[in-house]
């Protein structure tokens, strides 16, 4: 005890002197903790080694967009629908389902395999319209191979993938079937 009890020099007034004692042991922990803490943190959101918040939101944003759109309520409204084709998000989860349900039969990017071209300005049902390509999403063709989607997908998943359709009208595919139907000029 004696030996901790150094007074500083020059450091006593009115009798009373100053001691100069290290801090306690938990205490000097959690200072160093602390700036590790900010040392961390700081090269977290200020270097940019981890998601910033902004990132977070963006992706927080998207999510919620994606839940809206699968969540619409509506039918086959063709205002709707031609929104849809100029709606990102809604075309990116239009070519989720694409790819995921469509491709086997109309290929990769709609080029057409078993199923014809949807690219192209050659149609069998209808012209081409987003309420054209809705209904024989919808009701399928099933004696040609064509599903009826309306029983399988809700109609928010179908109005995204008849906008995603339509919205590569004109596009070119790698590998492109030759035309079906008719041509709609
Ligand atoms: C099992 C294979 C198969 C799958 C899967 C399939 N289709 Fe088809 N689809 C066809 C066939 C075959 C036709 C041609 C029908 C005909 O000859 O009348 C067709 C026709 C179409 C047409 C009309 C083309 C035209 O020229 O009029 C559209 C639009 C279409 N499919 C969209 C889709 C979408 C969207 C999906 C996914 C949700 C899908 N298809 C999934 C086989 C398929």
């Amino acid at each position: 005890m004696k030996e901790e009890q150094k007074p500083i020099e020059d450091h006593e007034y009115d009798g009373i002197q100053e001691f100069n004692y290290p801090a306690p042991f938990w205490w000097q922990l959690f200072f160093y903790l602390s700036i590790l803490f900010a040392i961390g943190y700081y090269a977290h959101y200020e270097i940019g080694m981890g998601a910033s918040s902004d990132q977070r939101l963006q992706e927080a944003m998207t999510e919620i967009k994606r839940a809206q759109i699968l969540n619409q309520p509506t039918g086959p409204d063709t205002r709707e629908l031609l929104a849809m084709v100029s709606n990102p998000e809604a075309l990116k989860t239009g070519k989720e389902i694409f790819t995921s349900k469509c491709s086997a039969c109309h290929g990769p990017d709609g080029g057409g395999l078993v199923g014809p071209n949807l690219t192209d300005r050659f149609w069998i049902h209808g012209k081409g319209e987003v309420n054209d390509i809705y209904k024989v999403v919808h009701d399928g063709v099933l004696d040609k191979g064509m599903p009826a989607w309306g029983a399988l997908l809700s109609t928010a998943e179908l109005n995204t993938v008849v906008a995603y359709v339509k919205s590569i009208q004109g596009s070119t595919p790698t590998n492109p079937k030759a035309p079906q139907g008719q041509e709609i000029k």
